[in-house]
């Protein structure tokens, strides 16, 4: 492994322990050793999510064009007939016959070595050697492969992929010889509706949360009296079954999404993408992740997805590589023509003004409130030399910190608990706060950094004598002498930047 690959290792298991040991985040089932792609949401986490998610919320629905629904989970399996992921929503994978582990075909090629990736295609060229069709078409893709494995590329090839999964080796048992030809495997998890369970009570557990708002189209614009341009935004769970699930919360089997569709003149599409794309990448920046690790990766034409316009993703920098956090689509008017055609109902639009009707284009923002969860983590996280010990700490912006405001009595004697308590009942009423008398100050403020909590209030001999107390700067570490009665203004003012 090389010295970058162990250090992002070190990072993310540093991060993935403290997530357990503050409360964070817990491994899903773990007294029944686990189960995969699934993670819990601690006391900590929760808030941390809940407040991700409310940040979300009120920069896309406290605005005139934007409307908020709750759509529910499952939906009639037509929906998903419509939206082409019966048909198109699989991965294709390779079975060992001999271990029975399964693999994804478009990262299979990860687990080999370089040089025996060049070996293997020296020796398919060989083997080629008169077939220039063939020989051509490798050369071609590795060539077109920008920032993708060109290895990778080729096995998902339907042609040479045939030629080169019989000479690769189990990553698992590490036999020849032994996958099975690529299948295709759908990503959606089927359950039954109603007691009976056959073919014709199969449900889908959604696999995004944005067909709830295309089949709701109308019933919102209608209801909320809303006119073109305007959006509909969703936060909730959505379901895959990821075949490998990977990174901690990056890849999971059960994770939640943040969406709005916004529905445009077909004329507009491109000043509304223009427009999403930069209000979704300040909003990163805004609470506070550090913008060098932030960019724009812009689909290349070749590689949109059937239904996309332009496609843009709002990309991560996490220990282990750039990764996507956000997707922006101008998704056309591919959505609702399906749904016009599977449902026979229509989904135009009539423009009052202009006396047009039309089928709206969407341009789409779909960001994942876990995997945004793991990025504002991580970029969160900062070990610094402080008097000679490491401190960690976890730097959110306040807005996002799961507590607000830690308060402390000095010593546990001369009239500190009770002030201490009377400020924790007051503050309480409206901020997560948090009460601990236990140890050395120097610990709980440690304690408090760990868990990225950005004011600490303590109580001392001077608030007996003055009503002050001293207000700790989680970042700076300075401190600064605040009145009690001034304290609830003070710590408002300073989260609500
Ligand atoms: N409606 C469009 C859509 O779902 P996507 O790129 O498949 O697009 C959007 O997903 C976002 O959802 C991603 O940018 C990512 O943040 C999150 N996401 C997707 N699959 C995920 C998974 N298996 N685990 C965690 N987050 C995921």
């Amino acid at each position: 492994m090389s010295d970058k690959k162990s250090k992002s290792v070190d990072v993310v298991a540093n991060i993935v322990s403290l997530a357990k040991r503050r409360g964070f985040v817990f491994q899903s089932s773990e007294i029944y050793g686990g189960l995969n792609g699934c993670w819990d949401y601690g006391p900590l986490g929760v808030e941390l999510l809940r407040n991700i998610k409310e940040e979300w919320w009120k920069s896309m629905t406290y605005r005139e064009d934007v409307e908020g629904i709750d759509a529910s989970i499952l939906m009639h399996p037509r929906v998903w007939e419509a939206s082409g992921h019966v048909e198109n929503f699989t991965d294709p994978m390779v079975d060992c016959k001999i271990c029975k582990a399964r693999f994804r075909l478009d990262t299979l090629g990860d687990s080999i070595s370089q040089k025996n990736k060049d070996k293997i295609l020296n020796e398919l060229k060989l083997e080629l050697n008169d077939n220039t069709f063939l020989i051509d078409m490798i050369d071609s893709i590795i060539a077109n492969a920008g920032d993708e494995d060109p290895f990778n590329l080729l096995l998902e090839d339907n042609l040479l992929g045939k030629l080169l999964i019989p000479k690769l080796n189990c990553p698992q048992c590490g036999n020849t010889k032994s996958f099975t030809d690529a299948r295709k495997f759908n990503l959606m998890f089927k359950t039954f509706i109603g007691p009976v369970e056959d073919s014709s009570s199969v449900v889908y557990l959604r696999p995004e949360t944005a067909q709830g708002i295309f089949v709701n189209f109308l019933n919102v614009q209608s209801s909320a009296r809303q006119k073109l341009p305007f959006g509909i935004a969703q936060i909730g769970k959505a379901f895959r079954n990821e075949i490998n699930t990977k990174n901690f919360l990056f890849r999971t089997r059960e994770f939640e999404q943040m969406e709005m569709q916004f529905f445009v003149n077909p004329k507009n599409d491109k000043e509304w993408f223009d427009y999403w794309k930069n209000e979704r990448l300040n909003w990163y920046k805004m609470l506070g992740m550090n913008p060098s690790k932030l960019r724009y990766h812009d689909h290349p034409k070749n590689k949109l997805a059937h239904y996309a316009k332009e496609a843009t993703d709002i990309e991560y920098e996490f220990p282990f590589g750039w990764g996507e956090i956000e997707g922006i689509h101008n998704r056309t008017d591919f959505d609702l023509s399906r749904h016009e055609e599977y449902s026979s109902k229509s989904l135009k639009y009539f423009d009052d003004e202009t006396k047009e009707k039309y089928v709206p284009y969407i341009i789409e923002t779909s960001a994942g409130a876990s995997r945004g969860f793991m990025a504002f983590l991580i970029d969160a996280y900062y070990e610094e030399k402080v008097n000679g010990e490491i401190r960690a700490v976890l730097k959110f912006h306040p807005k996002l910190a799961p507590i607000k405001a830690a308060i402390f009595p000095l010593v546990n004697k001369d009239g500190m608990p009770e002030i201490a308590r009377e400020i924790e009942k007051d503050l309480r009423r409206n901020l997560k706060v948090f009460y601990d008398d236990k140890g050395a100050i120097g610990r709980r403020y440690r304690r408090q950094d760990e868990a990225g909590t950005p004011y600490c209030i303590t109580v001392d001999t001077q608030t007996t004598e003055d009503r002050t107390v001293t207000v700790r700067d989680r970042d700076s570490m300075q401190q600064e002498r605040i009145l009690i009665d001034n304290l609830k203004q003070y710590l408002f003012d300073k989260l609500s930047k």
